[in-house]
């Protein structure tokens, strides 16, 4: 008989650390995870143990939210309005995933959704907890939110819900559900959320590492969301139509969905803000040869669309869906 060496601390894969998991992007287009790897075992060493360590409000204890964060103005504004949509969709999408729970087909799938259900929660109070640290008094957090996010709420999230919540609700149509999820939702803010990392990283640290450490979540959700529809995909071919069907209705109604205006809106705050900030930024670079200071706010949404357009192809190609 072989004697085994116990282990006394779990080994961080290197996809949930956050020093050495790729970015969101790089991650969400390259890593292929399925839901018997990241199960709630995985869950609890990896992320709980992994991405998590040491974490008090999302972030790193020793993360700076600097005084001009705190202060009235156009960069403030700009975070508060962005968390406090970010925290409404984070608390939608636990509540949407609770139908993969309910309809998931085996135990692994079952218990991957149930941590992707928890992480989302976690995201939703992460953000509201940085609008805390913000200075937004706590009995006045949730006026806050729906005062500066409730109309872009019904505008772009309502619908999005409308379109997506059905499917698990009403239909137990559970493979529906996986890529609402993981095509047309996730799949399509992804980006969008590398991008708020990458701009606030210099500004407000804080902020920035609790995107990150979502980020990390984030990977994981893409690649098993994709690994699921993949693997249903090839064992039911005939159903390859009804998905097709499903994404190009899905991506008609994001068309419709006025959330150019929202996203432009916001970095036009950031850009009036950032400028007053030009000192603390430097020759800090928003993506390789570009200084952040020098960039416009319909450049950095352009490549943030560029970005979700290049990560989705590699999605769907994975997936069969191409
Ligand atoms: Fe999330
Ligand atoms: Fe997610």
């Amino acid at each position: 008989m072989t004697a085994t060496t116990p282990r006394t601390a779990y080994d961080i894969p290197i996809e949930a650390d956050v020093n050495t998991a790729p970015s969101l992007l790089d991650g969400a287009m390259s890593l292929e995870l399925s839901p018997r790897r990241c199960n709630v075992e995985y869950w609890l060493g990896a992320v709980a143990q992994g991405t998590l360590r040491g974490m008090v409000n999302g972030h790193s204890a020793g993360a700076v939210v600097p005084d001009w964060m705190r202060g009235s103005g156009p960069l403030r504004q700009a975070l508060i309005e962005e968390f406090a949509f970010r925290s409404i969709a984070e608390e939608k999408a636990t509540r949407a995933i609770s139908y993969l729970v309910l309809n998931a087909p085996d135990t692994d799938t079952m218990e991957f959704f149930a941590t992707q259900l928890l992480d989302e929660a976690r995201h939703a109070s992460v953000f509201r907890g940085h609008l805390l640290e913000l200075g937004v008094a706590r009995d006045e957090l949730s006026a806050t939110i729906e005062a500066l996010a409730g109309v872009d709420r019904d505008r772009v999230l309502v619908p999005l819900e409308q379109f997506g919540l059905p499917l698990g609700r009403d239909d137990s149509d559970f493979i529906g559900g996986v890529v609402v999820l993981t095509v047309l939702v996730e799949g399509v803010l992804a980006p969008a959320a590398e991008l708020s990392e990458r701009k606030w990283r210099v500004l407000d640290p804080a902020a920035a590492e609790i995107e990150r450490a979502a980020g990390v979540d984030e990977i994981r959700h893409l690649s098993v969301g994709s690994s699921v529809v993949k693997t249903y995909l090839e064992a039911n071919p005939s159903e390859l139509p009804r998905v097709k069907d499903l994404i190009g209705r899905g991506r008609a109604m994001w068309a419709q969905l006025p959330v150019l205006e929202m996203l432009l809106r916001r970095e036009m705050l950031f850009q009036e803000g950032m400028t007053q900030r030009a000192a603390e930024i430097g020759d800090y670079e928003i993506w390789p040869g570009r200084r952040l200071i020098d960039s416009r706010p319909e450049e950095r949404l352009a490549t943030a669309a560029t970005w979700s357009y290049e990560m989705q192809e590699s999605r769907l190609a994975y997936m069969g869906l191409s």
